[in-house]
């Protein structure tokens, strides 16, 4: 047997011993973002091809060479998002979220699609978060930023991770500093690649991220934006390190990121892991006054950062950072015989809707062979269940960890020694949610010195 065809390459298929991980990354992810006042934004997967040619910059890599774009059967050219940040400015203009109360702070989490040559930490279909803040062109609303995504990396276990800070200056200041690097790269003309010889005029500081390797060596060397920024930027620049100080974030000044797309403007950064090999970018983002405009909104400072998740699981598997594992289910059921099967049934569905995670048989397999897929599975608890429980009434509970058997009531008993272990799902976490609300209000009331 073969199948007609497999997954597509740079593609990834999450089986379920894997992806509780993605999920624990997304889940402390949302709620650091929530803790930072964000509520999460959801756009389409595919846009009008337009948008990121205009928003993400059609000089830049992601547009020239990695885009998934295709004519649709109305004869329009889309193209799957290759990253979010054109798609949630073009959402906060067209839903109206830049008009309501500012700044505006929106997160996301979703697939991104860049046909890039696929290798470790590299893939063709990837999963970003990502924030964006809308309408605060104050320093400390990057500082803030930056404060989410280290929040979040250290909420996941993550101990260590550079951040790295640059400021690519304003489109005023970047004049100069375009003449500067045209200059330097007319001299190495015969050691670039075509892409970037074409690019030079229009937009000399891509060439600065190409990814080719002779390109690379040329770049190492070439002129560094930080000599040419405005007083303005440079200020702004020292306000977001005052800031970064303050909070106690440690960085690192790295002249050389540019970021690899064009709507930047002054702060650049990015979050560097030593762990990961080549990849090294765990995440990624900066200011970029200018997108609004260019995409035909209003004026509307921003700031916003985005990680990879597939990046940020590596480093924590590389960091030895734990994945809290799911629960085990509950109690399995196995009946014996006709008459069971309905019982056993029914007996579930009561468990279920009491919280408790429980199974029983689907195949009409012997009871030895129930036992083994309940091992196997990890279950808590097992029950057999034939014709002498259906007609004694009564039943016993068998702990799988220490063989220990438990008897009870067939109609009341199951649910009520389920209770007796404290095994509910739902209960804990209520209970846990309950202890970290008392907690929150408790440090709330210190603070407002409120005494009741
Ligand atoms: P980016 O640097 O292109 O920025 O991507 C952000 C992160 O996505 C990277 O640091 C990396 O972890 C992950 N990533 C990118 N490409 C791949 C890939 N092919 N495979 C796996 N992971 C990948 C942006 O996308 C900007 N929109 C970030 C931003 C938001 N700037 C302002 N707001």
């Amino acid at each position: 047997m073969a199948l007609i065809t497999q997954a597509i390459k740079g593609t990834q298929d999450v089986t379920p011993a894997e992806s509780y991980k993605f999920r624990f990354i997304e889940q402390t992810c949302f709620e650091t973002a929530h803790l930072f006042g964000f509520g999460e934004l959801r756009t389409p997967v595919f846009e009008h091809t337009e948008l990121f040619e205009r928003g993400v910059g059609d000089t830049t890599d992601v547009v020239q060479k990695e885009m998934y774009t295709f004519t649709d059967k109305g004869g329009r050219s889309l193209t799957l998002r290759p990253e979010f940040t054109a798609s949630a400015v073009r959402a906060s203009v067209e839903r109206g979220l830049i008009y309501d109360a500012l700044p505006v702070k929106a997160c996301y989490i979703g697939g991104c699609y860049r046909s890039e040559k696929p290798q470790a930490g590299r893939y063709r279909e990837f999963h970003q978060f990502g924030v964006e803040l809308y309408g605060a062109a104050a320093p400390a609303a990057d500082a803030e930023v930056i404060a989410l995504g280290m929040s979040a990396l250290t909420e996941l276990g993550i101990k260590k991770i550079s951040l790295e800070i640059n400021s690519i200056g304003c489109p005023e200041c970047r004049a100069q500093y375009h003449n500067a690097l045209r200059e330097y790269y007319n001299q190495h003309l015969d050691s670039i690649c075509d892409t970037c010889k074409e690019r030079l005029e229009r937009n000399p500081m891509r060439l600065l991220d190409c990814k080719a390797e002779c390109c690379k060596e040329i770049a190492a060397n070439a002129p560094r934006i930080l000599d040419y920024i405005c007083d303005d930027c440079r200020t702004h620049f020292n306000s977001v390190k005052t800031y970064l100080d303050a909070m106690g974030i440690d960085y690192k000044v790295n002249p050389s990121i540019v970021r690899g797309l064009d709507y930047y403007t002054r702060t650049v950064f990015e979050f560097i892991s030593g762990d990961i090999g080549a990849q090294a970018a765990v995440g990624g983002g900066g200011r970029y006054d200018s997108l609004f405009r260019l995409l035909g909104g209003p004026d509307t400072p921003a700031v916003g950062f985005a990680m990879g998740i597939e990046r940020i699981k590596m480093v924590m598997e590389a960091q030895g950072a734990e994945f809290p594992e799911p629960e085990r289910p509950s109690i399995y059921l196995a009946p014996m015989g006709e008459a069971a099967i309905a019982r056993c049934m029914a007996l579930c569905r009561q468990l279920r809707d009491e919280g408790f995670a429980a199974e029983t048989d689907l195949n009409g397999r012997s009871v030895k062979a129930q036992m083994k897929y309940a091992d196997k599975r990890g279950f808590r608890y097992t029950c057999v269940i034939g014709d002498s429980e259906l007609e004694s009434g009564m039943v016993r509970i068998k702990n799988m960890e220490t063989g220990e058997q438990t008897e009870t009531n067939l109609a009341t008993g199951i649910l009520e020694t389920l209770y007796d272990i404290g095994l509910s799902a739902t209960l804990d976490n209520l209970n846990a949610a309950m202890e970290g609300f008392s907690g929150a209000s408790d440090a709330l009331s210190a603070l407002l010195g409120d005494d009741d």
